[in-house]
């Protein structure tokens, strides 16, 4: 596919001697590109709730790593036995699982390492570490297929050159396995020779538009334009967005979809501007089991995210109270479509029983 090679490394790989999850620490973007090895549960959980690795389907990779390195680790220490794994694996799983709140990827894929650890429980230590390395390497995989698969999805809703494309957050090719969601169609028109311009949200207060969509655009020769997030609305105004991609951290049974804070405020401009609204995301970040977005955790930050972080000085006075929620929920009547590597889901959303291998119609 166009997509191959376009970046030299991914956001989350094993170690070649399968000892350590490596990262790019996507806090230092974009002034270095500086890999960390993760060599136990601590360092994967911190890893995750600092946001050296960060977007749905990367931390689900990190997190079935993460899972298979510190177990693998504990049976290389000594003194587990096949039996006692049992408690010392739940233990490690329930650690990394409690990184981060809203992405569904995370406890997913643990549960995923879960299940399989049930089927070779009682084996030698050997095999079962075999197992769990074959399903972290399956979460990747897998991942890699859906992206490539919503590149080609999402690719139909760009079908001329220079289209204006709005992005929040980052869902490209660093939060991810390989490719991005919402950037990924962006990738496959470019190199289908469209030119889309893309304009990327700074997304406050992490910076995640500006610091790492804007670099991996510019990587890959894609126009890109940032803006403050309160400059959606005259950009619309302006004429300038055709329409809207952003990614998700999960979806719930109808539609109801969590995602960067400042999300669904795009989604109610879009709206207002007869603008279509596209969530672009992995089957495995929707959640069957939460019935709507009141189902959904949102996890909240350390205030000094809003107050201190990438300000040269503290910019508001000592002490005052901060609201910092990382993330929103944006009505599904707002969502013109969900486009997953089953295709592109389309209103009234019911993913009630969303069943393996069904497909959008
Ligand atoms: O807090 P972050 O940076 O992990 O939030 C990321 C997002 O909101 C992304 O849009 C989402 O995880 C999808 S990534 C393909």
């Amino acid at each position: 596919m166009e997509l191959d090679g376009l970046f030299g490394y991914d956001a989350v790989s094993l170690s070649s001697e399968g000892d350590s999850v490596v990262i790019i620490d996507q806090t230092l973007l974009p002034w270095e590109e500086r890999f960390l090895a993760l060599r136990d549960e601590e360092e994967v959980r911190e890893a995750i709730a600092k946001l050296r690795v960060r977007g749905a389907p990367a931390i689900g990779v990190a997190a079935a790593y993460g899972m298979y390195v510190a177990f693998r680790r504990k049976v290389k220490e000594g003194g587990l036995d096949p039996r006692g794994a049992d408690s010392e694996f739940y233990r490690i799983k329930n650690l990394i699982c409690s990184a981060r709140p809203t992405a569904v990827n995370l406890s997913a894929a643990l549960e995923r390492m879960a299940e399989c650890f049930k089927s070779v429980s009682g084996k030698s230590l050997a095999l079962q570490l075999d197992a769990l390395r074959s399903e972290a390497d399956a979460v990747k995989e897998e991942d890699m297929a859906m992206c490539r698969a919503i590149a080609e999805f999402g690719a139909e809703l760009i079908p001329r050159t220079d289209m204006g494309i709005l992005t929040h957050c980052n869902a490209g090719h660093f939060a991810v396995s390989r490719y991005g969601t919402a950037l990924a169609p962006v990738y496959l028109a470019q190199s289908r020779g469209l030119a889309p311009r893309v304009f990327a949200d700074e997304t406050r207060p992490l910076m995640q538009g500006a610091r790492i969509t804007v670099l991996e655009l510019q990587k890959a020769g894609v126009d890109v334009t940032l803006q403050c997030d309160n400059m959606a609305s005259a950009l619309m105004r302006a004429g300038k967005v055709d329409i809207v991609f952003t990614g998700c951290d999960r979806v719930a049974a109808n539609g109801d979809t969590a995602n960067k804070i400042g999300t669904s405020a795009l989604a109610v401009l879009a709206r207002y501007y007869g603008i279509p609204f596209y969530i672009l995301g992995p089957t495995s970040s929707i959640d069957p089991s939460a019935a709507s977005g009141d189902d959904i955790p949102v996890e909240q930050r350390d205030p000094s995210e809003v107050t201190d972080l990438y300000f040269e000085r503290r910019i508001a006075p000592a002490g005052v109270k901060v609201y910092n929620p990382a993330f929103d929920i944006t009505p599904a009547d707002l969502i013109s479509g969900i486009v997953t590597e089953r295709g592109i889901f389309r209103p009234p959303y019911d993913f009630t029983n969303l069943k393996l291998n069904e497909t959008a119609v």
